[in-house]
This record gives structure tokens, sequence and C-alpha cells, in this order.
């Protein structure tokens, strides 16, 4: 207060936050008392906000991991910003957001041949190797892992061949 002309002056950088926080108005209460005859009175001071404060997310970094089937328009929900302003006093935050592509499992296994062909002399020995079939699958994980299965085999040939899985291959 300059008591010369009666001007009420601030003193020190006014910041509505620090004196209001998130009320949405800010009134700071002052009394004016005056001497000769004494008179009291009170004056309130609305605090203006000014946009002075950038959105903040808790984290710098956001981590989430979703899955390769995701469809297209999937929503993922973040944790919100806060800005400590209020009303329209919105300026623009930035976080970075870390995404691991989780695997699906989505290929097949694919064989090395589309048809394999072998033969074997009918005076074969028991543990004759025939054929050795290979096939990948491009997923990861246990979604790669391959198990193979002799299929349409009738009852009387079900006995006469054997899958052995070969170790090295299966590396
Ligand atoms: C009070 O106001 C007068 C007139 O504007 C000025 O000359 C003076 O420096 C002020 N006093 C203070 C303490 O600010
Ligand atoms: C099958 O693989 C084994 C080991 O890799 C090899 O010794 C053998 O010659 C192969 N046999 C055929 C029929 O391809």
């Amino acid at each position: 207060m300059n008591l010369s002309t009666g001007d009420l002056v601030t003193s020190e950088r006014m910041d509505r936050e620090s004196l209001c926080g998130k009320k949405p108005s800010c009134v700071v209460k002052v009394d004016l008392v005056l001497e000769n005859p004494l008179e009291l009175h009170r004056v309130s001071l609305h605090v203006q906000d000014v946009n002075d404060n950038s959105p903040k997310f808790k984290k710098h970094l956001i981590e989430m991991e979703i899955g390769e089937s995701a469809d297209k328009g999937y929503r993922f929900s973040i944790e919100e910003a806060h800005d400590a302003d209020i009303g329209q006093n919105a300026r623009s935050g930035t976080v970075v957001i870390h995404v691991t592509v989780l695997d699906a499992n989505d290929n097949a296994p694919v064989f090395s041949h589309s048809v394999y062909k072998a033969s074997v002399p009918e005076n074969s020995p028991p543990d004759t190797l025939v054929i050795n079939v290979s096939a990948t699958d491009a997923d990861k994980g246990v979604n790669g892992d391959v198990t193979y299965e002799l299929g349409h085999l009738s009852d009387d040939d079900v006995n006469a061949f054997l899958l052995i899985l070969n170790p090295e291959k299966s590396e």
C-alpha cells in the first residue's frame, strides 16, 4: 500500500495456483484500516487465472503392451494429464508412450515342401529313415512351437511308421 497515494501494489508475483490451488474462483481478502476516524474496510481481490501451467502426466514414460491381434480402432486408456490452471487455460504437454507389440498365435506352421515324396524298399529293416520333414512357425515362443503327428493312416499302416523328433532340428 502506497501510504501517500493509496495505491495497492503487488509486492511479489501473484500465483493463483499457490494461493487458491484448484478452486474455480480465487478471492484474497484484505482488511483496510483508515485512521481518523477509524474505519475498517474489507477488500476482496479476485485473482484471475492466466495460462501459465502446462498439463503434466504423472510419468514421463508410459509403457503398454498391445497384442498384435488388436483391431483397428481399438481404444487403450492411458493415465490422464493434469493442468493446474482452470477453465479453458490449456497449454499442451507431452508423454512418451512405449508400446510393446505382443505376439498372437496367428501363423500356422509351414512345411519346407508342399509335397514330400519318398520310397522305401519292402525289405527295409525297422528304424530305416524314410524321409526328413520340417515345418517352421513364424510366431514367437510357445506360439511358434511345432508338433508333428501322422494323419490319414489306415489301421493297418498305423504301426508301420514312427515319427522321431530330430533334436538338432528342433532347435
Ligand atoms: C507512492 O506513489 C508516489 C506517486 O506515484 C511515488 O512517487 C512514490 O514513490 C510511491 N511510494 C512507494 C513506496 O512506492
Ligand atoms: C535326414 O537328416 C539326417 C540328419 O540331419 C541326415 O543324416 C539324413 O541323411 C537325412 N535323411 C534324408 C532322407 O534326408
